[in-house]
């Protein structure tokens, strides 16, 4: 496989899970550092970053210049009796890393099984699923400055991961391309079943001392169980963000609604289920041509078949404002809209 790739108004339809039909003006796949800095030498042109597209909205054709990250490799640099630090390209599947560390006993992301994308995005929105984030196994990570092509380099604490945000979603947006990341995976893993999901099928599994690929397991089953696989509908997994309100906020809104799931954060704000804020408003299950709200997770907008970006994102401010009207709070995307 030559290490880069360019195409001329190239379908992105198989490259995003939401399946829209849009195309980019021009579309660089590139594998290697050293491909991406040849692109960027003659490049004149807007660049967007794209991964395995699983969190984007496309609500048109893209214009400029695409790059797609492929830049694979998975490899131990330092290893000591309790950890390993593991070098990892950016365009690698981010379930096939997951496979990888349970294969060799890793413990870290094994609560993060089967989330779509690459290895290169996870940073973007700290990923995050049944008790673990990304930001939790992140030792640092290397991009590359689209603007002026040189090299930089990230530490935990410069990357500045929160509820599913990071330096990568502000300052950095659309600029630092990530290349490669460095994970701290643990030899002797203690783990994290405290998700009430992940004991209860842990024990439908018949498994009361699990291991990590136990775990694995039982997040997988979870997620196939809740989940529309974007190869049957298309997705992008939860389209907003669950609002996290303030202690007086909060206070206000359960004084109305009396039996809204919720969950205290440590630092006093509480987070609200957008799923049952939008099941409760009325969208879970509806369709309007093939835009839809899922009918087993209100948070999950899908794309039967033949929807518009633009159909899917006006029925995501349709939702948007009839849960700000109904409950007064203010949901707002997950998803990259371009
Ligand atoms: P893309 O969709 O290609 O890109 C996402 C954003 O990151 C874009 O803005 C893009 O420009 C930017 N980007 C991508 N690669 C790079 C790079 N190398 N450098 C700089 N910027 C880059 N997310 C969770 O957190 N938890 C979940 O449990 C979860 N479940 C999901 C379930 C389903 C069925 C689906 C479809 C999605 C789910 N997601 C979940 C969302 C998605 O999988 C993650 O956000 C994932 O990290 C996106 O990776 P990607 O490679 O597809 O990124
Ligand atoms: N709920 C409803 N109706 C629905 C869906 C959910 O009432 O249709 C309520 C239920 O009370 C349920 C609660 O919402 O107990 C939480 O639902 P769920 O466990 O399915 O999790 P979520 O909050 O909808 C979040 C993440 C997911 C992640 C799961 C598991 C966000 C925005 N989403 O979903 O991440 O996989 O928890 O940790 O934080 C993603 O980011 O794309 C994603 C799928």
């Amino acid at each position: 496989m030559t290490s880069l790739e360019y195409h001329h108004h190239f379908p992105l339809k198989s490259l995003n899970t939401f399946g829209i039909g849009a195309f980019a003006e021009q579309l660089a796949i590139v594998r290697s550092v050293e491909a991406l800095h040849s692109v960027l030498l003659d490049n004149t042109l807007p660049i967007s970053i794209l991964g395995g597209g699983s969190n984007v909205l496309l609500t048109q054709d893209v214009p400029g210049l695409v790059l797609k990250n492929e830049i694979t490799g998975i490899e131990t640099v330092l290893e000591n009796e309790h950890d390993v630090l593991v070098k990892v390209g950016g365009g690698v599947v981010w379930h096939e890393l997951v496979l990888w560390a349970v294969g060799h006993g890793f413990g870290g992301i094994e609560n993060l099984s089967l989330i779509p994308g690459t290895v290169g995005a996870a940073p973007i929105q700290n990923i995050g699923a049944y008790g673990v984030e990304w930001k939790d196994v992140f030792h640092s990570l290397d991009a590359i400055d689209l603007q002026t092509g040189r090299p930089l380099h990230f530490k935990l604490d410069e990357c500045e991961f929160g509820y599913r945000d990071s330096i990568f979603k502000r300052e950095w947006k659309g600029r630092a391309f990530i290349a490669e990341v460095y994970l701290k995976l643990h030899k002797k893993p203690v783990l994290n079943t405290s998700y009430g999901d992940i004991q209860r099928t842990l024990e439908e599994m018949g498994i009361e001392r699990p291991s990590i690929k136990d775990v694995s397991e039982a997040v997988i089953r979870i997620r196939k169980s809740k989940l529309p696989d974007p190869v049957e509908i298309g997705n992008a997994g939860s389209f907003f963000k669950n609002p996290e309100l303030e202690a007086a906020d909060f206070q206000r809104f359960i004084n109305k609604f009396q039996n809204a799931p919720n969950y205290p954060q440590p630092d006093g704000r509480v987070k609200v289920p957008a799923g049952w804020l939008i099941e409760q408003a009325g969208w879970k299950g509806q369709r309007f041509g093939d835009a839809g709200c899922h009918a087993k997770q209100a948070l999950v907008l899908v794309n039967y078949g033949a929807a518009k970006g633009a159909e899917i994102l006006d029925l995501a401010r349709r939702i948007q404002d009839s849960v700000l009207e109904k409950f007064g709070i203010a949901i707002v995307p997950e998803v990259n809209v371009w």
